[in-house]
């Protein structure tokens, strides 16, 4: 039997989302996310006729998700791009519009569970948390180099730390005696700056420097803000897009891009839209879809998921 972290988050609903756009026709689907190909796996078997191509920046992600998929032979195509990309990896594969984008953000299991990637607190491993390996700053530079106005900043503003000026002073303290090279000795700290009384609400106390160390080392909300007006560019009128972030900042970025295009732009007062000024997307959600409780006791991941989906009506392009 799968273990439960390795089932994809709200499947069902993903599936219900996309069969619309996808039914019947030989229909293209990007997942920009392909993880260990959960989500991909069950659109591929659900939609006999579906092409898809799967992004991922980690290249390990492409090579287990390649084995995952391969039973589904040349229907499938994988790029090892970040999801900003995913206008050129369309286009270089000979396609102009695709009929379904799928955004499954954050990190895999498979690279919360690789210890010495060092995504996870629970562990002391080195302090990497690149999701693209061997590019690019890891978190121990990060910790060993940021004046402290840029760690009190990034923690407050992507981690949502409460405590972030005080993480930070102590950061600069502790690194002049020797640089950060593990997990370890970060958690250590967090321990003893962060307030015990705060555990109970804001639960343990790495966890949103964690998050907001993973944020800035891939630079993920920079990308999202790229890869959301790239992957609506791609989707054809009727194709449907379904992001689900976990955490609110991306969720927030996916609401406020969403809401742009379900706007007419047509100036108000005129009577009839005015032409290529009408919505270009129908939101398919009612504000954010949340896991139910049943979901979340099978899937613990799927806790923090905020779903959100659209349909292209329009194509002023
Ligand atoms: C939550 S997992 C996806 C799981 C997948 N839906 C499944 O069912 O197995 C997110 C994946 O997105 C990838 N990822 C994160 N940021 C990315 C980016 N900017 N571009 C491309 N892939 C990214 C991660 O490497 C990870 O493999």
């Amino acid at each position: 039997m799968d273990q439960p972290r390795h089932v994809p988050v709200l499947l069902d609903r993903v599936l219900e989302l996309f069969a619309p756009a996808l039914h019947g026709k030989p229909a293209i689907v990007v997942d920009t996310t392909l993880g260990m190909g959960g989500h991909s796996d069950a659109l591929l078997s659900a939609h006999p006729e579906l092409t898809l191509i799967g992004l991922d920046r980690d290249p390990q992600a492409i090579e287990m998700a390649g084995e995952r998929l391969a039973r589904h032979g040349d229907r499938v195509h994988l790029v090892n791009v970040t999801y900003d990309h995913i206008d050129e990896a369309v286009e270089d594969l000979g396609y102009s519009r695709v009929d379904g984008v799928l955004m499954d953000l954050g990190v895999s299991s498979l690279q919360l569970d690789e210890e010495e990637r060092g995504f996870a607190y629970s562990k002391d491993a080195p302090l990497d948390m690149r999701m693209s390996k061997g590019s690019g700053m890891t978190a121990a530079d990060v910790l060993n180099t940021y004046s402290h106005g840029d760690l009190a900043r990034i923690l407050s503003t992507y981690g949502e730390e409460r405590f972030a000026g005080k993480i930070a002073s102590a950061v600069l303290k502790e690194r002049e005696k020797e640089p950060f090279t593990n997990s370890g000795r970060l958690v250590e700290l967090l321990y003893a700056v962060v307030p015990a009384a705060s555990r109970r609400t804001g639960g343990h106390p790495a966890k949103r420097t964690f998050q907001a160390l993973r944020i800035e080392v891939n630079g993920e909300l920079e990308s999202l803000r790229l890869a959301l007006p790239a992957a609506l560019g791609v989707l054809g009128v009727g194709g449907r897009i379904v992001v689900e972030s976990y955490q609110s900042l991306e969720d927030r970025m996916v609401k406020q891009a969403f809401a742009e295009l379900a706007k007419s732009k047509t100036p108000p007062g005129l009577p009839v839209e005015l032409p290529g000024h009408g919505p270009e997307i129908k939101l398919l959600t009612k504000g954010a879809e949340l896991a139910n409780e049943q979901e979340i006791e099978d899937n613990p991941r799927a806790a923090p998921v905020r779903l959100r989906a659209a349909e292209r009506i329009g194509d002023p392009r």
